[in-house]
Protein backbone atom coordinates (compact mmCIF):
# COMPACT_ATOMS: atom_id res chain seq x y z
CA UNK A 1 0.00 0.00 0.00
CA UNK A 2 1.43 3.38 -1.07
CA UNK A 3 -0.06 6.62 0.21
CA UNK A 4 0.40 10.12 -1.20
CA UNK A 5 -0.17 13.05 1.20
CA UNK A 6 -0.57 16.59 -0.15
CA UNK A 7 0.04 19.80 1.80
CA UNK A 8 2.79 17.89 3.63
CA UNK A 9 3.83 20.69 5.99
CA UNK A 10 0.34 21.31 7.35
CA UNK A 11 -0.84 20.15 10.76
CA UNK A 12 -3.19 17.39 9.57
CA UNK A 13 -0.57 16.14 7.09
CA UNK A 14 1.93 15.88 9.94
CA UNK A 15 -0.51 13.83 12.01
CA UNK A 16 -1.06 11.48 9.04
CA UNK A 17 2.69 11.07 8.54
CA UNK A 18 3.15 10.10 12.17
CA UNK A 19 0.18 7.74 12.01
CA UNK A 20 1.28 5.99 8.80
CA UNK A 21 4.84 5.77 10.10
CA UNK A 22 3.53 3.94 13.17
CA UNK A 23 1.49 1.62 10.96
CA UNK A 24 4.57 0.90 8.86
CA UNK A 25 2.92 2.00 5.61
CA UNK A 26 4.83 3.51 2.71
CA UNK A 27 3.95 7.13 2.08
CA UNK A 28 5.19 10.25 0.36
CA UNK A 29 4.24 13.64 1.81
CA UNK A 30 4.69 16.54 -0.60
CA UNK A 31 4.78 20.20 0.41
CA UNK A 32 3.15 23.00 -1.59
CA UNK A 33 6.45 23.66 -3.38
CA UNK A 34 6.74 19.98 -4.34
CA UNK A 35 3.14 19.57 -5.47
CA UNK A 36 0.78 22.46 -6.18
CA UNK A 37 -2.65 20.83 -6.19
CA UNK A 38 -4.05 23.74 -8.22
CA UNK A 39 -1.94 22.69 -11.21
CA UNK A 40 -3.58 19.76 -13.00
CA UNK A 41 -0.54 18.80 -15.14
CA UNK A 42 1.73 18.59 -12.10
CA UNK A 43 -0.87 16.67 -10.10
CA UNK A 44 -1.35 14.16 -12.91
CA UNK A 45 2.38 13.67 -13.51
CA UNK A 46 3.08 13.19 -9.78
CA UNK A 47 0.22 10.77 -9.27
CA UNK A 48 1.16 8.78 -12.38
CA UNK A 49 4.80 8.47 -11.36
CA UNK A 50 4.21 7.55 -7.69
CA UNK A 51 1.08 5.47 -8.46
CA UNK A 52 -0.37 5.50 -4.94
CA UNK A 53 -3.32 3.36 -3.85
CA UNK A 54 -4.54 6.16 -1.58
CA UNK A 55 -4.28 9.95 -1.86
CA UNK A 56 -4.90 12.00 1.29
CA UNK A 57 -5.54 15.62 0.48
CA UNK A 58 -4.40 17.73 3.42
CA UNK A 59 -3.60 20.75 1.24
CA UNK A 60 -5.85 23.76 1.60
CA UNK A 61 -6.00 27.54 1.48
CA UNK A 62 -6.98 28.11 5.09
CA UNK A 63 -6.58 31.85 5.53
CA UNK A 64 -10.20 32.69 6.18
CA UNK A 65 -9.81 36.47 6.18
CA UNK A 66 -7.36 36.67 3.31
CA UNK A 67 -9.72 34.57 1.15
CA UNK A 68 -12.17 37.51 1.11
CA UNK A 69 -9.83 39.50 -1.12
CA UNK A 70 -7.89 36.59 -2.65
CA UNK A 71 -10.79 34.41 -3.76
CA UNK A 72 -9.13 33.30 -7.04
CA UNK A 73 -6.32 31.62 -5.09
CA UNK A 74 -8.70 30.14 -2.49
CA UNK A 75 -10.83 28.78 -5.35
CA UNK A 76 -7.78 27.39 -7.14
CA UNK A 77 -6.60 25.43 -4.10
CA UNK A 78 -9.87 24.55 -2.33
CA UNK A 79 -12.19 23.99 -5.30
CA UNK A 80 -9.98 23.06 -8.28
CA UNK A 81 -7.38 21.26 -6.12
CA UNK A 82 -9.62 18.39 -4.97
CA UNK A 83 -11.09 18.12 -8.48
CA UNK A 84 -7.59 17.80 -9.98
CA UNK A 85 -6.72 15.12 -7.43
CA UNK A 86 -9.99 13.31 -8.07
CA UNK A 87 -9.30 13.16 -11.84
CA UNK A 88 -5.68 12.06 -11.32
CA UNK A 89 -6.73 9.45 -8.73
CA UNK A 90 -9.17 7.97 -11.25
CA UNK A 91 -6.30 7.56 -13.75
CA UNK A 92 -4.36 5.25 -11.42
CA UNK A 93 -7.44 3.87 -9.60
CA UNK A 94 -6.38 5.43 -6.33
CA UNK A 95 -8.76 6.13 -3.46
CA UNK A 96 -9.11 9.80 -2.45
CA UNK A 97 -9.56 11.05 1.12
CA UNK A 98 -10.44 14.76 1.29
CA UNK A 99 -11.28 17.22 4.06
CA UNK A 100 -13.79 20.04 4.19
CA UNK A 101 -15.02 22.31 6.94
CA UNK A 102 -17.89 23.31 9.24
CA UNK A 103 -17.55 26.77 7.59
CA UNK A 104 -19.63 25.50 4.64
CA UNK A 105 -22.58 26.20 6.97
CA UNK A 106 -24.10 29.54 7.90
CA UNK A 107 -24.24 28.79 11.62
CA UNK A 108 -27.88 29.78 11.86
CA UNK A 109 -29.45 26.34 12.25
CA UNK A 110 -29.40 26.52 16.05
CA UNK A 111 -28.49 22.84 16.34
CA UNK A 112 -25.70 20.43 15.33
CA UNK A 113 -25.15 20.21 11.58
CA UNK A 114 -25.68 16.80 9.95
CA UNK A 115 -24.45 15.49 6.61
CA UNK A 116 -27.83 16.07 4.96
CA UNK A 117 -28.01 19.75 5.95
CA UNK A 118 -27.72 22.18 3.08
CA UNK A 119 -24.39 24.10 2.95
CA UNK A 120 -24.81 27.87 2.94
CA UNK A 121 -21.38 29.46 3.34
CA UNK A 122 -21.22 33.02 4.63
CA UNK A 123 -17.60 33.73 3.70
CA UNK A 124 -15.37 33.17 0.66
CA UNK A 125 -13.25 30.48 2.34
CA UNK A 126 -16.44 28.51 3.10
CA UNK A 127 -17.61 29.00 -0.48
CA UNK A 128 -14.32 27.73 -1.93
CA UNK A 129 -14.41 24.64 0.31
CA UNK A 130 -18.06 24.05 -0.54
CA UNK A 131 -17.26 24.11 -4.27
CA UNK A 132 -14.44 21.62 -3.63
CA UNK A 133 -16.93 19.21 -2.07
CA UNK A 134 -19.21 19.16 -5.10
CA UNK A 135 -17.11 16.95 -7.35
CA UNK A 136 -16.48 14.43 -4.59
CA UNK A 137 -19.78 14.02 -2.78
CA UNK A 138 -21.12 11.37 -5.12
CA UNK A 139 -17.78 9.82 -6.09
CA UNK A 140 -17.37 6.11 -5.47
CA UNK A 141 -13.68 5.87 -4.61
CA UNK A 142 -13.70 8.76 -2.20
CA UNK A 143 -14.17 9.69 1.43
CA UNK A 144 -15.02 13.27 2.27
CA UNK A 145 -14.82 14.43 5.89
CA UNK A 146 -15.99 17.75 7.26
CA UNK A 147 -13.90 18.67 10.29
CA UNK A 148 -13.84 21.72 12.58
CA UNK A 149 -11.45 23.84 14.66
CA UNK A 150 -8.45 21.56 14.08
CA UNK A 151 -5.54 21.66 16.48
CA UNK A 152 -2.33 19.67 16.60
CA UNK A 153 1.34 20.17 16.08
CA UNK A 154 1.70 23.21 13.82
CA UNK A 155 1.49 26.98 14.01
CA UNK A 156 -1.68 27.48 12.01
CA UNK A 157 -4.21 26.82 14.73
CA UNK A 158 -6.05 28.66 17.47
CA UNK A 159 -4.18 27.07 20.39
CA UNK A 160 -0.79 27.99 18.90
CA UNK A 161 -2.11 31.55 18.58
CA UNK A 162 -3.37 31.60 22.18
CA UNK A 163 0.03 30.35 23.33
CA UNK A 164 1.91 32.97 21.39
CA UNK A 165 -0.43 35.75 22.67
CA UNK A 166 0.11 34.45 26.21
CA UNK A 167 3.85 34.73 25.72
CA UNK A 168 3.56 38.37 24.72
CA UNK A 169 0.71 39.73 26.88
CA UNK A 170 -0.84 39.58 30.32
CA UNK A 171 -4.40 40.01 29.00
CA UNK A 172 -6.04 38.05 26.22
CA UNK A 173 -9.27 39.03 24.46
CA UNK A 174 -11.25 36.04 23.22
CA UNK A 175 -14.65 35.74 21.53
CA UNK A 176 -17.48 34.32 23.64
CA UNK A 177 -20.04 34.14 20.84
CA UNK A 178 -18.48 31.75 18.30
CA UNK A 179 -19.24 28.07 18.86
CA UNK A 180 -17.95 24.89 17.26
CA UNK A 181 -15.96 21.76 18.18
CA UNK A 182 -12.19 21.65 18.69
CA UNK A 183 -10.86 18.49 17.05
CA UNK A 184 -7.42 16.92 17.42
CA UNK A 185 -5.53 16.16 14.19
CA UNK A 186 -4.29 12.83 15.58
CA UNK A 187 -7.88 11.68 16.03
CA UNK A 188 -8.83 12.84 12.54
CA UNK A 189 -5.95 10.83 11.04
CA UNK A 190 -6.77 7.70 13.05
CA UNK A 191 -10.55 7.77 12.53
CA UNK A 192 -10.50 8.70 8.86
CA UNK A 193 -8.07 5.86 8.16
CA UNK A 194 -10.29 3.47 10.11
CA UNK A 195 -13.25 4.59 7.99
CA UNK A 196 -11.23 3.88 4.86
CA UNK A 197 -10.21 0.43 6.11
CA UNK A 198 -13.84 -0.39 7.00
CA UNK A 199 -14.88 0.44 3.44
CA UNK A 200 -16.95 3.58 4.14
CA UNK A 201 -17.60 5.87 1.18
CA UNK A 202 -19.08 9.33 0.80
CA UNK A 203 -19.55 12.27 3.16
CA UNK A 204 -19.10 12.15 6.94
CA UNK A 205 -18.75 14.70 9.73
CA UNK A 206 -15.75 14.05 11.95
CA UNK A 207 -15.44 16.14 15.10
CA UNK A 208 -14.94 15.54 18.82
CA UNK A 209 -17.96 15.31 21.07
CA UNK A 210 -19.40 18.33 22.88
CA UNK A 211 -19.12 21.91 21.62
CA UNK A 212 -17.77 25.12 23.14
CA UNK A 213 -17.07 28.79 22.50
CA UNK A 214 -13.61 30.03 21.56
CA UNK A 215 -13.50 31.57 25.03
CA UNK A 216 -14.14 28.23 26.79
CA UNK A 217 -11.60 26.52 24.56
CA UNK A 218 -8.86 29.08 25.25
CA UNK A 219 -9.55 29.15 29.01
CA UNK A 220 -9.52 25.37 29.27
CA UNK A 221 -6.27 25.14 27.32
CA UNK A 222 -4.53 27.79 29.46
CA UNK A 223 -5.70 26.07 32.64
CA UNK A 224 -4.52 22.62 31.56
CA UNK A 225 -1.21 24.07 30.32
CA UNK A 226 -0.73 25.81 33.69
CA UNK A 227 -0.56 29.29 32.14
CA UNK A 228 -2.13 32.09 34.16
CA UNK A 229 -3.41 35.09 32.17
CA UNK A 230 -6.34 37.48 32.41
CA UNK A 231 -8.88 36.46 29.78
CA UNK A 232 -11.46 39.07 28.77
CA UNK A 233 -14.61 37.82 26.97
CA UNK A 234 -15.46 39.95 23.93
CA UNK A 235 -17.93 39.53 21.06
CA UNK A 236 -16.37 38.30 17.79
CA UNK A 237 -17.27 41.68 16.28
CA UNK A 238 -14.65 43.26 18.59
CA UNK A 239 -11.91 42.04 16.20
CA UNK A 240 -13.55 43.60 13.15
CA UNK A 241 -12.25 40.82 10.88
CA UNK A 242 -12.90 40.90 7.10
CA UNK A 243 -14.62 37.46 6.97
CA UNK A 244 -17.86 36.64 8.80
CA UNK A 245 -17.72 33.46 10.89
CA UNK A 246 -20.65 31.12 11.58
CA UNK A 247 -22.03 31.68 15.06
CA UNK A 248 -22.74 27.98 15.79
CA UNK A 249 -21.25 25.43 13.38
CA UNK A 250 -20.87 22.33 15.59
CA UNK A 251 -20.92 19.14 13.52
CA UNK A 252 -22.74 15.99 14.55
CA UNK A 253 -20.51 12.92 14.04
CA UNK A 254 -23.34 10.53 14.91
CA UNK A 255 -23.42 8.90 11.44
CA UNK A 256 -19.69 8.12 11.51
CA UNK A 257 -19.75 6.89 15.12
CA UNK A 258 -22.62 4.56 14.29
CA UNK A 259 -20.95 3.18 11.17
CA UNK A 260 -17.63 2.60 12.93
CA UNK A 261 -19.07 1.64 16.32
CA UNK A 262 -16.78 4.12 18.06
CA UNK A 263 -17.29 7.00 20.47
CA UNK A 264 -15.32 10.07 19.56
CA UNK A 265 -13.77 11.64 22.67
CA UNK A 266 -14.98 14.95 24.11
CA UNK A 267 -12.80 17.92 23.06
CA UNK A 268 -11.63 18.51 26.66
CA UNK A 269 -9.99 15.06 26.75
CA UNK A 270 -8.30 15.79 23.44
CA UNK A 271 -6.87 19.13 24.62
CA UNK A 272 -5.51 17.40 27.74
CA UNK A 273 -3.85 14.74 25.59
CA UNK A 274 -2.36 17.45 23.38
CA UNK A 275 -0.99 19.47 26.29
CA UNK A 276 0.85 16.44 27.64
CA UNK A 277 3.20 16.91 24.69
CA UNK A 278 6.02 19.41 25.32
CA UNK A 279 4.48 22.78 24.51
CA UNK A 280 7.52 23.82 22.47
CA UNK A 281 6.43 21.31 19.82
CA UNK A 282 3.41 23.45 19.08
CA UNK A 283 5.50 26.46 18.21
CA UNK A 284 8.66 24.88 16.86
N1 LIG B 1 -7.38 24.30 10.57
C1 LIG B 1 -8.68 24.24 10.87
O1 LIG B 1 -9.14 24.71 11.91
C2 LIG B 1 -9.63 23.55 9.92
C3 LIG B 1 -11.01 23.61 10.19
C4 LIG B 1 -11.89 22.97 9.32
C5 LIG B 1 -11.41 22.29 8.21
N2 LIG B 1 -10.08 22.26 7.97
C6 LIG B 1 -9.61 21.52 6.78
O2 LIG B 1 -8.77 20.45 7.19
C7 LIG B 1 -7.75 20.22 6.20
C8 LIG B 1 -6.38 20.25 6.85
O3 LIG B 1 -6.16 21.54 7.39
P1 LIG B 1 -4.88 21.93 8.26
O4 LIG B 1 -5.38 22.61 9.49
O5 LIG B 1 -3.94 20.79 8.37
O6 LIG B 1 -4.25 23.05 7.32
P2 LIG B 1 -2.81 23.72 7.33
O7 LIG B 1 -2.05 23.37 8.56
O8 LIG B 1 -3.04 25.15 6.97
O9 LIG B 1 -2.12 22.98 6.10
C9 LIG B 1 -2.50 23.19 4.79
C10 LIG B 1 -1.28 22.97 3.92
O10 LIG B 1 -1.67 23.11 2.55
C11 LIG B 1 -0.60 23.74 1.88
N3 LIG B 1 -1.03 24.35 0.63
C12 LIG B 1 -1.57 25.57 0.41
N4 LIG B 1 -1.81 25.75 -0.90
C13 LIG B 1 -1.39 24.62 -1.53
C14 LIG B 1 -1.37 24.20 -2.88
N5 LIG B 1 -1.78 24.98 -3.88
N6 LIG B 1 -0.89 22.97 -3.18
C15 LIG B 1 -0.43 22.16 -2.19
N7 LIG B 1 -0.41 22.50 -0.89
C16 LIG B 1 -0.91 23.72 -0.57
C17 LIG B 1 -0.05 24.75 2.86
O11 LIG B 1 1.27 25.06 2.51
P3 LIG B 1 1.97 26.42 3.04
O12 LIG B 1 2.00 26.30 4.54
O13 LIG B 1 3.31 26.35 2.42
O14 LIG B 1 1.11 27.52 2.57
C18 LIG B 1 -0.14 23.98 4.17
O15 LIG B 1 1.05 23.28 4.44
C19 LIG B 1 -7.98 21.29 5.12
O16 LIG B 1 -8.76 20.77 4.11
C20 LIG B 1 -8.75 22.37 5.85
O17 LIG B 1 -9.52 23.17 4.98
C21 LIG B 1 -9.17 22.87 8.79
Amino acid sequence: MKVLITGGRGQLAQAFQKFLEEKGLEYKALSREELDIGNFETVLATVRSFAPQVIINCAAYNQVDKAEEDFPQAFRVNALGPYNLFLAAAEVKAFLIHFSTDYVFSGEKGDFYREEDHPEPINKYGLSKCLGEKALKEAEDCLLFRVSWLFGEGKQNFLAKVLSWARQRETLYIAYDEFSIPTYTETVARISWLAFEKGLRGLFHLASNDFCSRLEWAKFFLKVAGISRRVVPVPASYFNLPAKRPFFSALSSEKLQKELQVNLPPWQEEVQKFVKRPLQNILS
